[in-house]
């Protein structure tokens, strides 16, 4: 049986937060006291919903989204920020789980448009995407400059 048959996949809430702290550990976390604090002021925003993937009270896996209003469409889009699975659990199809449900969860309110991005040299995401349905491609620039100092919560 695969792990990802006793997977649970649900709403990430406040005491997640070190659970899945210690999965970004296991990827690229950097700055975990700036990632706990960025955590916990998006699961007090709007619109933006948490999931986290738990095998045996354990957060192996972690999705979120916002969810806007097009401009151009009578209709609300979704777009997947982060989706991680800790390092040891990676292949056993949780990362397939939490998209699922993210697409489960946008069709049920009628999001017509989920957008996911990744960096082009990432097979692995690029693969699980694609293999669910997430076929047309656009390009995402970033521009990047050195961090100020002074870092505002306001935006
Ligand atoms: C990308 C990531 C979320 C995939 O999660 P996962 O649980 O390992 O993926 P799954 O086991 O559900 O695999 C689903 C599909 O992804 C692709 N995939 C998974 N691991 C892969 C690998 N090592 N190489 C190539 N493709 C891979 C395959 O298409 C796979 O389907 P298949 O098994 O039928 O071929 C995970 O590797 C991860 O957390 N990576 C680090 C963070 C990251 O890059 N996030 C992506 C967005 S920024």
């Amino acid at each position: 049986m695969k792990p990802a048959d006793n997977l649970v996949v649900r709403e990430a809430v406040n005491q997640d937060v070190e659970g899945i702290i210690r999965v970004f550990k296991t990827t690229y976390l950097k700055d975990e006291s700036w990632a706990r604090s960025a955590l916990r002021r998006l699961l007090a925003t709007s619109n933006y919903v948490m999931l986290v993937a738990e095998l045996g009270g354990i957060v192996v896996g972690y999705a979120d989204y916002y969810v806007l209003p097009s401009i151009w469409e009578k209709w609300n889009e979704a777009t997947v920020n982060y989706l991680f699975v800790h390092k040891d659990y990676q292949g056993k199809g949780i990362g397939s789980k939490l998209l699922e449900e993210v697409v489960k969860r946008a069709d049920k309110v009628g999001i017509a448009e989920i957008h996911v991005a990744t960096e082009k040299g990432n097979e692995q995401a690029i693969r699980l995407y694609k293999k669910h349905g997430f076929l047309k491609e656009y390009v995402l620039l970033e521009r990047v400059r050195e961090p100020v100092h002074q870092l505002s919560e306001n935006y």
